[in-house]
Parts: structure tokens; sequence; C-alpha cells
């Protein structure tokens, strides 16, 4: 089999997805999209509309009508892309401890979740990709090339996702940050459409324990391991 074109990392909140992704694609030359962010920038939106993260209804006609635009980093301040929502930069905004409260329930709406996949299947036609999110080697893109379920345990997880905030100088809690990583992950395993769960063709990559450097490592060697298997 030629390279890969399309290569889906899935897994649960504060694996690692978006910053092994965004390494793998920058080794391959690949283009990179982190679908969470879709997912934060609706939720972004209905917050700022005052919409209810359970009115299914309204928030399929605000995924719908909202323009979400994710590119290259326009300022140079530790981001890996630029988010916009309707032109406003809302790359950091999607970030916030609010946006991490409501987003899972926002992206359990089916009607949210059609139109944001629509848009992720177009950019996946447009060339290679790497794409990380929760359903993209289940649902988004069932034929990718390339599968792995980026995973580690909550608390290391959630050990992860303070030192990022600290990096930004935002410090919370870790019990606070582990009960609401535990809170997404039950929350996007169990909703009815899309649920995470790796895909049955998918290589699961445990990196508990791993540096960035391992973790992408390991990613790495998955991608070159099933070419090979494939040559023979
Ligand atoms: O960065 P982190 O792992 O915390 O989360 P994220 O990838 O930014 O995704 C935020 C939320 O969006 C997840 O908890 C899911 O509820 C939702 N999401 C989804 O449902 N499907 C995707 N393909 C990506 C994210």
């Amino acid at each position: 089999m030629a390279t890969p074109r399309t290569i889906a990392i899935d897994g649960p909140a504060g694996a690692g997805k978006s910053t092994i992704g965004a390494l793998v694609a920058e080794r391959l030359g690949y283009l990179f999209l982190d679908t969470g962010a879709m997912y934060r920038a609706v939720a972004l939106a209905a917050l700022r509309r005052g919409l209810d993260p359970d009115d299914g209804e309204g928030l399929g006609v605000l995924a719908r009508e909202v323009r979400i635009a994710i590119g290259p980093p326009t300022v140079r301040d530790g981001r890996a892309y630029t988010v916009l929502l309707d032109g406003d930069d809302v790359t950091w905004a999607i970030r916030s401890a609010e946006v991490d409260l409501v987003v899972s329930q926002v992206a359990r709406i089916p009607a949210v979740r059609d139109a944001m996949v629509a848009q992720q299947r177009t950019l996946a036609g447009r060339g290679r990709v790497v794409m990380v999110g929760r359903d993209i080697g289940t649902v988004v893109l069932p034929g990718a090339d390339r599968k792995i379920f980026l995973t580690a345990s909550a608390a290391e997880r959630a050990r992860r996702r303070g030192e990022e905030l600290a990096a930004r100088g935002e410090v919370r809690p870790r019990q606070e940050l582990l009960r609401e990583i535990l809170r997404r992950d039950r929350l996007d395993s169990e909703r009815v459409m899309s649920p995470l769960r790796p895909a049955q063709d998918a290589i699961v990559v445990q990196t508990d324990g791993s540096t960035v450097g391992q973790a992408l490592e390991q990613v790495l060697q998955v991608v070159r391991k099933t070419e090979a298997e494939q040559r023979t």
C-alpha cells in the first residue's frame, strides 16, 4: 500500500491527541485537523447566544449557521492553529473552563454532529490529513488508512491537563481537573450517537509514563509498522 492519505487519531480527553496529532502532521507534511476545536467553537457560540446546552433544535440550527475556520497560527503565542468563529479569533476562548463544562453536552446532539462531520469529510477529501477526535476512525473516516486510539489513565490525563493550563498561567486544582475529565469521559462514551470507543481496526497506544517525544515515536512506529505489514 502507498503512503497513507488519512490518519485517524481518537481517544479520551487529555490523552495528548492534539499535541501528538499536530506533530505527526508536521513530520509527514500533512494537514492537521483537531475536530474537538470545532465542537468547542459550537459550544462557545451557544454560550455567547445564551442557548441551553440541552436545546437540541436550537443547537442544530446554530451548528449549521456558524462559520468555523481552522487554519495555521496567525499569532505567535504558543497556539498550534487559529480558530475563527464567524471571523472572530476564538483560539483561546474555546479552551475556557466554561466551554469545558458544556462541550460534551453540545457534542451529543445529532444535528450538531451531522453538521460537523460533513465539514470534516469535506476537509479530508482535499488531501493528506491527520484528523483527531473521538469518532474519526469509527464514523467520520471509517476507511482511514491508519487508525490510532491514543489513551492514558485518567490520573495521568488530569496531570497533563494541569501542566498544560499552568503553562498558560492558569492554575486549577488537580482533583477538579480529574473530576472534569471523568465526567467528559462518561458523557462521550455513553452517548447514543458516535460514542467514544476504539474502532475495531484501531491500534491502541497507551501513553502512561511517556514523554511527548516518546508518545510521538510510538504513534509514528504504528504508522510505519502497518505500512511494513501491508507490504508483506
Ligand atoms: O482537548 P480535549 O481532549 O479535552 O477535548 P477535545 O478533543 O477538544 O474535545 C472536546 C469535546 O468535544 C469532547 O469531550 C467531546 O465531547 C467532543 N468531541 C466529539 O464529540 N467528537 C469529536 N470528534 C471531537 C470532540
